[in-house]
């Protein structure tokens, strides 16, 4: 009876001791202000060398500087950053506080799934149907993609473009860099150019910065938060009429942050899409379409004359040159 009563001791604080050694999770309350100033200064002795201050005046002797040049923390963009208000040494763990760094330091990185179980869970599903996983599996992971601090969350950053700007620079940091790609690339496979891949896009780069690559190579169904299973180039989508119709698939996806509150302040949708960037065809206003394609075949017509011009200017430089 006894031996029970302790037995059940030892679990509840084995659990307990658990729970004070464990992690913060994700969807523990967020720091107390007191905590905040505590995490705050902790963060700044790491950046007494990691930042271009630390980097120009270091505050010891003896450092590997050519190592700490790649390995600096920007503070505005950690502090705007979804783990801007966390301590470094809640992922980095022990070890950081001699220098040079203990070797085994490195060791005790957590990884995205020890904080985020449950939503980890969910990602990490549609993460390993990913051409990436598939192909390349034993180099590909979160954090090939996921610069723990520097990504923000798309509800917070909200303007469209601010959105398509970091999702995009994850993609295109590897697939529009030969030295990137060949990195982790299996041995012989050359890139292929992304602007020559979407050469049936018309301005391919103004796509780049308008619209992001997952709207076209993540499976269209997942309308609640966006798909991780980026898939094989046959399942893209290449129907100009997805994005440019009056039901747009955006809304949907790129400008659904915005859409729930400044729908009251715009009255109808549309116009949300209007004042930040036009897509053609995405209002139910076809003078307007006409309008904008009006403007675009004016550009190509200019674009054709400006040539044209060029072309006649310089042959009659050249024939007077001949004479
Ligand atoms: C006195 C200067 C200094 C301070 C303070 C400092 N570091 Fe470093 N750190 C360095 C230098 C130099 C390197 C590169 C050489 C090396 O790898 O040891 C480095 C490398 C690193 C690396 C990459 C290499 C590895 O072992 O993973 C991480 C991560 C890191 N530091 C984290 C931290 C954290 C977290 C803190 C704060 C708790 C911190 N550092 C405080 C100087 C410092
Ligand atoms: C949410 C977890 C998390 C927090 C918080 C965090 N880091 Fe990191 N950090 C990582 C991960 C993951 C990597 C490894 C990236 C990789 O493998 O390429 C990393 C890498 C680094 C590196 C190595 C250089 C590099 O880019 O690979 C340095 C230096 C570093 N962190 C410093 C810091 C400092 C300083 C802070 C606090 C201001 C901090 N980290 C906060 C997760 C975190
Ligand atoms: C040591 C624990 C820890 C680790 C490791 C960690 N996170 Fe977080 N993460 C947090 C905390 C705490 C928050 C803040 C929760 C909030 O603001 O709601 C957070 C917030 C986030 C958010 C925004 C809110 C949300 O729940 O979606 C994203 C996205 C995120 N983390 C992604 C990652 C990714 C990707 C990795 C791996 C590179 C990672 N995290 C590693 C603890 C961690
Ligand atoms: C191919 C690049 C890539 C890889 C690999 C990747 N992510 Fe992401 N992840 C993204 C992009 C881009 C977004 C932003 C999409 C959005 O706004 O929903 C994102 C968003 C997230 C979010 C916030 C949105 C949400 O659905 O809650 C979390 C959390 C996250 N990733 C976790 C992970 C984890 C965990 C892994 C590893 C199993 C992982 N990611 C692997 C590119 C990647
Ligand atoms: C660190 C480099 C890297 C990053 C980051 C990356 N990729 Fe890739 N991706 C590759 C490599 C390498 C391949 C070729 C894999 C193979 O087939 O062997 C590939 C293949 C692909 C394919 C081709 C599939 C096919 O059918 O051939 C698509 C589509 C793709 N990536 C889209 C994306 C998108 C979208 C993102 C951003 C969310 C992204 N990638 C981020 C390296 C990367
Ligand atoms: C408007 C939709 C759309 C957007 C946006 C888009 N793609 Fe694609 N992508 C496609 C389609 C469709 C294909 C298949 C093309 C084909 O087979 O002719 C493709 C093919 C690819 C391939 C396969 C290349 C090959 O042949 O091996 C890669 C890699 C790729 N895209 C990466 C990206 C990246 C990175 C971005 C963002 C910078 C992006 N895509 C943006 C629709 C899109
Ligand atoms: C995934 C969504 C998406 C798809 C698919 C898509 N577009 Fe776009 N497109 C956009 C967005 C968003 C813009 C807005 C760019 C801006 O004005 O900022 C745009 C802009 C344009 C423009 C205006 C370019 C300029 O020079 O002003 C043209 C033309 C265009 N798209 C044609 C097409 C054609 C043709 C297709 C099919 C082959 C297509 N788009 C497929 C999202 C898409």
């Amino acid at each position: 009876m006894f031996a029970n009563f302790k037995n059940k001791l030892c679990g509840v604080v084995a659990l307990l001791a658990l729970l004070a050694t464990a992690t913060v999770f994700a969807d523990d309350p967020p720091p107390t202000p007191e905590e905040l100033v505590k995490i705050k200064a902790a963060n700044g002795e790491c950046l007494t060398c990691h930042s271009e201050a630390g980097l120009k005046k270091p505050p010891k002797e003896g450092l590997d500087l050519k190592k700490l040049r790649h390995y600096l923390v920007d503070l505005d963009t950690y502090t705007a950053s979804d783990h801007g208000q966390m301590a470094c040494s809640k992922c980095h763990g022990d070890g950081y506080d001699k220098h040079p760094h203990d070797a085994k330091a490195k060791e005790g990185l957590s990884e995205c799934q020890d904080c985020h179980a449950r939503k980890a869970m969910r990602i990490e599903r549609q993460f390993d149907k990913s051409v990436h996983a598939e192909n390349l599996s034993d180099s590909f992971t979160c954090t090939t993609c996921h610069d723990a601090h520097v990504m923000t969350l798309a509800s917070k950053l909200r303007d469209p473009h601010k959105i398509v700007a970091q999702d995009n620079k994850i993609c295109l940091d590897c697939h529009d860099s030969d030295l990137a790609f060949a990195k982790i690339a299996p041995e012989k496979k050359k890139r292929p150019p992304i602007d020559d891949i979407h050469s049936w896009l018309p301005n391919t780069r103004l796509h780049w910065q308008a619209v992001r690559c997952i709207e076209c190579h993540t499976p269209a169904e997942d309308k609640l938060s966006l798909s991780h299973e980026i898939q094989n180039k046959d399942k893209a989508e290449k129907k100009c009429a997805t994005c440019h119709s009056a039901n747009t698939s955006l809304n949907a996806r790129l400008y659904r942050h915005l859409a729930k509150e400044e729908q009251n302040k715009y009255g109808f949708l549309n116009s949300v899409i209007l004042s930040n960037s036009y897509v053609v065809g995405a209002t139910r206003n076809p003078s307007l379409d006409w309008i904008v394609i009006g403007l675009f075949v004016a550009t190509v017509v200019g674009v054709i004359g400006h040539g044209l011009v060029r072309i006649i200017t310089t042959r009659m430089r050249r024939s007077k040159n001949h004479d």
